[in-house]
């Protein structure tokens, strides 16, 4: 009997996503980081595919952490949170990853400040997936899932 393994992502909340929970409600809802990983734990199952999180506020350790998808990650959905407007680094460092990646954001950031318009990673991901909530990541996953059939 052939055992076929699920394909594994890795999800990357960036800067301020630990206060999720603390944040304005109007943008980003209510739900806590913690409670948002378990919903994302829930639907990745629903299409097959494992997950994991790594969070942090440090861009450099972001950065780091983007390197390391190659080795044994399928794919990554990434929210950068403010580092999305203007960090070239993390937009050079998924411009070199070899997996696939979907940029989600919470808040729909077209239709907030000038400054947030802008996303300088989105030309070096699959697909953005902007405005939709915590329902952005389960896009996400089912757009990652029909990739990596
Ligand atoms: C965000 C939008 C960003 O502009 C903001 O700085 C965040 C979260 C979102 O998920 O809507 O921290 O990426």
């Amino acid at each position: 009997m052939s055992t076929i393994s699920a394909n594994r992502i890795e999800v990357l909340h960036g800067v301020n996503l630990d206060m999720l929970g603390r944040r304005d409600e109007k943008h980003y809802g209510d739900m806590s980081l913690i409670d948002l990983e378990i919903q994302i734990k829930q639907w990745a199952k629903e299409v097959g595919l494992q997950v994991a999180f790594f969070q942090t506020n440090h861009e450099g350790e972001y950065v780091e952490q983007i390197h390391r998808l190659s080795d044994g990650t399928d794919g990554a959905i990434l929210n950068p949170g403010a580092w999305t407007h203007y960090s070239y680094a993390i937009h050079d460092a998924v411009e070199i990853t070899d997996v696939p990646v979907v940029e989600v954001h919470l808040s729909d950031i077209e239709k907030r400040e000038k400054w947030r318009k802008k996303s300088v990673i989105s030309d070096v991901v699959k697909a953005t997936v902007s405005g939709k909530g915590p329902e952005g990541y389960r896009e996400a996953l089912r757009l990652l899932a029909d990739e990596l059939k």
